[in-house]
């Protein structure tokens, strides 16, 4: 073969190990094993009813085209009203824009925001396509480990210590975090914003999981600064993971900006999952009840892991994550994951995925699924480590 056919270097980001615990889980399920599944960050639930009807009414109207790039007006004021509904805080909806997933959204905040080479730092335990996206678009992520000592949140003395090391240009937080659950209080979260601020570092809030808080109630990023960028998406608290459809907050000098790249990049977010994600909104309380099915799976975990020998796990504040210490039994999160899931049919997802510095004693449970499921979950992993 022709060497002109070489992948680019920037394409070689690495895989999510997660995917091999599920292509294992796959084939344990072919053979007739029954697998309960605690790997995947995604809900059991379908999208809210309120954004099914839409989207019927959608298609039986008729054409499905190209919307406007930063999306369809009316779903962007939506978006703006839900920041003075759920924050009491005036957001203009000239500065939302609709994003295919918040995954879309990353690609616009770093693009609008940083050139190549720029140093960009985020935290570890922390989600992998961030330091992923940043190294394909030519930045460096900058890891900065976060400890139990400040429930995971980075703070402004760790974010100032890094860029006296080298000078950042940006830094993203995620609160709920994945794979943690944990979350920043308002304090933390202002405290870091005002150091990042000081400094001259630009500031990205990854918001997807707000909506799903437990611990105490999640700050939004807008409400503190006009010069973040806020990153959320549909795929979580309204289910609509396979929509692809999320959106940012950005300051009035990223718009035109992100509007000219999304132009360019994909013309519009597929404007059926916009209609859908507007009606999401009228589905707030079918919603609710499956945040309650979480709250109730999270109260089976946190007190029946424990007994079952999993006794170190970090605040589950938020999202549907909880992220146990397994260092007790294993040097190798991977192997005990493999072995959980062929022994007793449970499935996690490795720590590696999300710290390669201290991953090897973590390995993360989604609790995103029934409540049944949960139970037998702590049975088995009791009998399991007995
Ligand atoms: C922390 C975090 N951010 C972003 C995403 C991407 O989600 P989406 O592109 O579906 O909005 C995920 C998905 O699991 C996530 O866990």
């Amino acid at each position: 073969m022709g060497q002109w056919l070489e992948p680019s270097r920037r394409s070689d980001v690495p895989p999510f190990m997660v995917m091999d615990v599920m292509a294992a889980a796959a084939r344990i399920e072919a053979a007739g094993g029954h697998v309960i599944h605690m790997e995947v960050g995604q809900p059991a639930a379908g999208a809210p009813k309120t954004a099914i009807v839409a989207a019927h009414a959608a298609l039986e109207a008729g054409r499905i085209d190209y919307t406007s790039a930063l999306g369809i007006p009316s779903l962007r004021a939506r978006i703006a009203r839900h920041y003075r509904d759920a924050h009491g805080c005036d957001v203009s909806p000239e500065r939302i824009v609709v994003t295919t997933g918040s995954s879309g959204g990353f690609i616009l905040a770093f693009l609008s925001m940083f050139e190549p080479g720029d140093r960009v730092a985020v935290t570890v335990p922390g989600y992998p396509p961030y330091r992923h996206i940043l190294t394909a678009l030519g930045c460096e992520p900058v890891l900065i480990e976060t400890t139990n000592d400040t429930r995971h949140a980075l703070t402004g003395e760790a974010l100032l210590a890094a860029h006296r090391k080298g000078p950042l240009k940006g830094v993203l937080v995620g609160s709920p975090a994945n794979p943690t659950g944990t979350m920043m209080s308002r304090e933390a979260l202002a405290g870091l914003i005002a150091a990042a601020e000081d400094a001259g570092i630009r500031f990205i809030s990854d918001e997807i999981y707000h909506g799903l808080d437990y611990a105490f109630p999640a700050v939004t990023a807008a409400a503190l600064s006009e010069h973040a960028v806020v990153i959320n998406s549909f795929s979580k608290y309204f289910c609509m993971t396979g929509w692809r459809v999320g959106w940012m907050v950005v300051p009035e000098i990223l718009v035109r900006p992100i509007e000219r790249l999304q132009q360019n990049l994909s013309i519009s977010v597929p404007s059926l999952s916009q209609i859908a994600a507007e009606a999401a909104f009228d589905g707030a309380a079918e919603m609710e009840e499956i945040k309650h099915g979480y709250q109730e799976n999270r109260r089976i975990l946190i007190e029946g892991l424990p007994k079952a020998g999993l006794a170190k796990f970090l605040p589950a504040d938020g999202a549907f994550y909880l992220y146990a210490d397994v260092s007790d039994f294993t040097s190798d999160s991977f192997e005990f994951a493999k072995q959980m899931l062929e022994q007793a049919h449970v499935a996690a997802t490795p720590g590696l995925d999300f710290d390669p510095i201290h991953g090897r004693s973590f390995i993360r449970f989604s609790y995103a699924r029934s409540l049944d499921e949960m139970r037998e979950a702590v049975d088995r992993i009791a009998h399991w480590l007995k």
